[in-house]
């Protein structure tokens, strides 16, 4: 029910006609359905090879993150009825832990450390400058889905203060330079990436 209607949604969302989604004749954007498709079927692989064990729940979600970029409404159900979990217990895991978002994200997270040890090493400085580069708010993603930013609370590298992770990569002693420098490489290989299509 919950597979249904996400694949309704993502319908909507491509302007499939909805008619196309269930029971309809395949007019257009054939490959979007079947794409959904071939994800909660990757999806179910994980829970039946990681139900059979208890407290598996955080790498199954782990994996349908990784599937599908976030982890909408839809999919926390689809899991919570697959496993056999009670809904509201799937959304707490999701919520506690930072590591999850039920927003898309860019194809690169930029995480600041705000713990006090950063924070006091310029942590707020380097936020500044993802900020002010970027044109978005800590939480948020650019329009072209490129970066998000976040900020986060002390990974346990306060010796390397202030720190950046980039797709959890860490960078120690960061500096607004720096920041930039990784910013406008990212940029950079995504245009030449463009390019070669
Ligand atoms: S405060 Fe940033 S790693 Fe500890």
């Amino acid at each position: 029910m919950a597979q249904e209607k996400y694949l309704n949604e993502k319908a909507r969302e491509s302007e499939i006609p909805e008619s196309f989604v269930y029971g309809g004749i395949p007019e257009e954007k054939p490959d979007e359905k079947k794409i959904q498709e071939n994800k909660f079927s990757e999806l179910d692989r994980y829970i039946n090879l990681y139900t059979k064990e208890p407290g598996q729940l955080i790498i199954i979600l782990q994996k349908a993150q990784d599937i599908f970029g976030h982890l909408p409404e839809e999919v926390q159900t689809y899991i919570a009825e697959k496993t056999g979990t009670p809904v509201s217990e799937v959304n707490g895991v999701v919520t506690f832990y930072s590591l999850f978002s039920t927003e898309p994200r860019g194809k690169y997270t930029l995480d600041i450390c705000m713990g006090t040890a950063c924070y006091i090493k310029g942590a707020q400085e380097l936020m500044d400058t993802l900020k002010d580069n970027l044109q978005v708010d800590a939480g948020e993603t650019t329009p072209n889905r490129l970066f998000t930013v976040k900020s986060t609370r002390c990974i346990g590298a306060c010796g390397l203060a202030p720190i950046l992770v980039v797709n959890g990569e860490v960078h120690g002693n960061a500096s607004s330079g720096e920041v930039m420098k990784i910013i406008q490489k990212y940029r950079k290989g995504e245009d030449s990436e463009s390019k070669k299509h």
